[in-house]
């Protein structure tokens, strides 16, 4: 029963030292078709916001042991931001200078905090396969490299990221359901959290706590094809040309007895309903790993308890995942209701499960002029093997009839790259799109969650707006 009182939490000497011990707190509401018991493990409410301060802090002790890392030292470490957050928090007690290198989809709110923190910031392009110069590993290696005293974190091979979640993760979710705990759900990036944790859970209870992990649709660890996802901070990507795709050492496969294999638009729409239904904003990964413990949940009975760990928190994703304009633009699922004529109605009859046509990354000028056609335009998109959903975020330019009417059929096209198409999202508003899209005029792509669906003339879009007015 919910009371007003007191809870006295630790009194403790350093940031540090406050780390770990975060809640449980039942799903009550979203769990309303499901008998298991589902708790979610609030890692929002570490210092630094994040379960990652836990691998942060194991990892810097160790280097301050084994003597990798000393006074006047430099932390650098290659992150989509958290635990760049917890080390640079850490960091900044101890007075240690701390450079982060971070994809630049990461969100402004995450470098902000860095920086406010006294970090240094690095952002490399993304899209770039492994051992490419430009790759946030090779950027990161090249500093450490630089810097007299610098010590890199590598929390993807570090071993003690998992140890930590060993140490402290696994002990306290055990402790906190009593033992009662049957399954255990978490996201996959390191594979830190879900490899320590799980391997303690499965030692404490004698192998019978199920480990399932949680994975955007397209990242290969559940058997996607690396194909970039929307959800930021777990996964893994691959670049197609990317030689030898290593797995981070931190993620011991063999720990895992199962992966849910979550597409965004699911992700989102849990983030949603957490929010509103369960009072708890959370970030994209939590969206992720949520979706996995229902799904998992709703196949047990009542005397399953299901722990699923939160990441963190969603205020630092209120410019993606709780924002209107950037889910419209990307056709996901709003976060309220619009009256307005959406893209999605205005293109009443557009099939919104196919793809349009695009010219591939590797084509020749000969075989692109072949897709183009009679087209005025075709996106380029990343080439890969196989086929399957042209996710936006992998569209790299646009190829014109035009651009390739004097070019030499044996060129790649990728030197006549033209600016990306403008996209319109299905789940915008009409009046918004074309606000967006201002005088431009010719193809336009239209993005159904994440992913191109068509390429429809801007004129159409502008006439669906005419026609409703009459
Ligand atoms: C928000 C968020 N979720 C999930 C993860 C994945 O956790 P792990 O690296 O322990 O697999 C991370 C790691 O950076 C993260 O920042």
């Amino acid at each position: 029963m919910t009371a007003v009182s007191a809870h006295t939490a630790g009194t403790y000497d350093s940031v540090a030292d406050a780390i770990g011990h975060t809640p449980l707190v039942r799903l009550n509401r979203v769990t309303d078709d499901i008998r298991a018991t589902v708790y979610v493990k609030l890692e929002y409410l570490n210092p630094g916001g994040s379960v990652k301060d836990r691998a942060a802090l194991g990892m810097l002790l160790a280097a301050e042991q084994s003597g990798e890392l000393g006074p006047g030292g430099t932390v650098v470490e290659a992150t989509s931001g958290n635990t760049g957050l917890g080390l640079a928090a850490i960091a900044a007690t101890r007075g240690y200078r701390t450079i982060v290198v971070v994809p630049d989809r990461v969100s402004a709110e995450k470098k902000a905090v860095l920086r406010a923190h006294g970090a240094e910031v690095w952002v490399t392009p993304g899209l770039r396969p492994v051992g490419h110069p430009e790759h946030l590993r090779s950027v990161a290696l090249r500093l450490v490299e630089e810097i007299p005293g610098a010590w890199f974190a590598g929390q993807y091979d570090n071993p003690a990221n998992p140890a930590a979640h060993r140490a402290t993760t696994g002990p306290e979710v055990w402790a906190q359901t009593g033992g009662r705990i049957t399954h255990f759900v978490a996201g996959v990036g390191t594979g830190g959290t879900i490899t320590g944790a799980g391997e303690f859970l499965k030692e404490a209870s004698g192998g019978s706590v199920r480990v399932i992990g949680a994975d955007p649709e397209t990242s290969v660890y559940g058997g996607g094809d690396g194909r970039i996802w929307y959800v930021e901070a777990v996964g893994h990507f691959v670049h197609p040309e990317t030689v030898e795709d290593e797995w981070p050492k931190s993620y011991h496969t063999e720990v895992v007895d199962g992966i849910e294999r979550i597409p965004d638009v699911e992700a989102i729409r849990v983030l949603h309903r957490l929010a509103r239904e369960e009072g708890l904003l959370l970030g994209g990964s939590s969206g992720t790993a949520i979706a996995a413990a229902l799904r998992t949940a709703r196949t047990l009975g009542p005397d399953d308890v299901v722990v699923v760990i939160a990441p963190d928190s969603g205020r630092a994703y209120l410019s993606k995942y709780y924002s209107d304009e950037w889910l419209g633009e990307l056709g996901f699922p709003l976060t309220t209701v619009i009256t307005d004529r959406t893209v999605a109605e205005a293109l009443d009859g557009v099939d919104l499960g196919q793809q349009p046509a695009v010219v591939p990354s590797g084509a020749s000028v000969g075989t692109a002029r072949a897709l183009v056609g009679t087209a005025v335009a075709l996106p380029i998109v990343l080439e890969r093997k196989g086929s399957g959903p042209v996710v936006v975020a992998e569209i790299l330019g646009s190829v014109s009839a035009a651009a390739l009417v004097d070019a030499d059929d044996s060129d790649p096209v990728s030197a006549h790259l033209g600016a990306p198409l403008p996209t319109a999202g299905t789940t915008e508003s009409v009046a918004g799109a074309l606000a967006r899209l201002g005088t431009q005029t010719g193809p336009v792509v239209i993005v159904h969650e994440g992913r191109a669906v068509a390429l429809v003339d801007a004129a159409r879009l502008a006439d669906s707006v005419v026609v409703e007015q009459e």
